[in-house]
């Protein structure tokens, strides 16, 4: 997700100063170059040594370093790199780049850079709230420096509150997405992903093996490109992608709800939920017992078909449907798609993708099938939001981003 991107993550001097180790090799497994800077009160927190082990590079720590042909780090690292990120960066880094103060490694490299500066705040709460903090971080932030939390939760400190540095599989997915081109700036998407759950008493219920993924896949991929996503999203365990407001539903019905709240508002609408296509007559209040009561009978009646419904309005938003199927994808696709009067339909064999990381899918229009080659689903989602985003760019005569 990042390959070949250069990254120089600059360490300073704060307890998070070991997630940055981490931090390390999950950008390196992600396929960026990484050379790590480190303060020398960082240093006292993590030994210079782990970070070369883990980057294989020999690390900075001081303004002249004769290791560097010109003896300036802070010119040549930043020349060479495509992001500077610090992480962590305490209160007292902030303030001296704030203010544009040189007097050591990191800071210069702020200073002398000539590429974009990403900041992961780290502190206790009552130096992030500081009025002194709050100033030094609006400036930064009209400087053009991306400020990326931080988060609330316990601090090191024994103290509760905001001020924690992300977690470094937050930071990656923070550089993904600054990096990923905004093709969907702009735009609003309204999705849906995952199963939906129709009770039969409190405990029981239809439903089915729908994962979400490929739902949640395309929501962080649409957030990544600029878009602002809402996800309406059944019961599952998949986690919130960054930049993403999900509301959770249960029910066929409550997703109808939700999505009809909030779809006048969206250009486009993403229909990736598995929706039941029936549901109990009626829930049973209380669980039911087999004994006394025997098999129940379930009477079932249908559920709202949403997409249907959506894409039949008077001033609907760019429809997209998903069809899994189990034969005869491109009939079925194609006839759920007329049915439907969508405009485009992503179609895949249940055998190739359902459930799974990864997937082959075709995507289907007036024009006939597109398919696209056999990927996993982060990569899918990057494919069809460029999709998305260049059909948008024809429908309002504008060059495609
Ligand atoms: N869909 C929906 N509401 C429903 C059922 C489906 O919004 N009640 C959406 C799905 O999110 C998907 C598309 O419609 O985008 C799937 O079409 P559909 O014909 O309903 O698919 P299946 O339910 O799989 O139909 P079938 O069981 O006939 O294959």
């Amino acid at each position: 997700m990042l390959q070949g991107k250069r990254i120089v993550l600059g360490v300073t001097g704060g307890v998070a100063a070991y997630k940055a180790a981490v931090l390390t090799r999950l950008l390196l497994a992600a396929g960026a170059e990484v050379q790590v800077a480190l303060s020398e009160a960082a240093a006292g927190f993590v030994s210079p040594m782990t970070f070369q082990a883990l980057s294989g590079k020999p690390i900075m720590t001081r303004l002249e370093d004769a290791r560097v042909d010109n003896g300036m780090p802070h010119i040549t690292l930043s020349r060479a790199a495509d992001a500077l990120l610090i992480a962590p960066a305490t209160a007292h880094f902030l303030a001296r780049a704030a203010q544009g103060l040189a007097d050591d490694l990191l800071t210069a490299l702020a200073l002398a850079r000539a590429c974009p500066l990403l900041v992961a705040p780290a502190m206790n709460r009552q130096m992030w709230e500081h009025p002194a903090t709050r100033r030094n971080v609006a400036q930064l932030r009209a400087d053009g420096v991306t400020v990326l939390g931080p988060c609330s939760g316990l601090q090191a400190c024994g103290e509760e509150g905001e001020g924690r540095m992300l977690e470094p599989e937050m930071l990656v997915k923070a550089l993904v997405a600054f990096f990923a081109p905004k093709v969907l700036a702009g735009e609003k998407l309204l999705l849906t992903a995952g199963p939906t759950f129709e009770a039969i008493d409190p405990v029981r219920g239809l439903t089915n093996l729908s994962s979400g993924r490929m739902g949640f896949a395309l929501a962080e991929a649409a957030a990544n490109a600029g878009a602002s996503v809402t996800l309406i999203a059944g019961p599952v365990a998949q986690p919130t992608p960054f930049g993403v407001e999900r509301i959770d539903v249960v029910s066929a019905r409550e997703m109808r709800v939700a999505v009809l709240e909030r779809v006048a508002e969206a250009d486009v609408f993403v229909s990736v939920a598995a929706v039941a296509d029936y549901r109990p007559a009626q829930a049973a209040g209380r669980k039911i017992k087999k004994d006394a009561e025997g098999l129940p009978m379930l009477e079932l009646l249908p559920n709202p078909d949403i997409l249907a419904e959506v894409a039949a309005l008077p001033q609907p938003p760019f429809c997209v449907g998903f069809a899994a199927e189990s034969e005869n994808l491109e009939t079925y696709a194609q006839a759920k798609r007329r049915r439907k009067k969508l405009p485009l339909i992503v179609g895949n064999l249940i055998q190739d993708g359902f459930g799974g990381v990864s997937n082959r899918v075709i995507l289907f229009d007036d024009a006939g099938a597109h398919p696209l080659p056999f990927a996993d689903k982060a990569t899918l989602a990057r494919q069809i939001v460029d999709n998305i985003a260049q059909r948008l760019a024809r429908n309002q005569g504008k060059e495609p981003a």
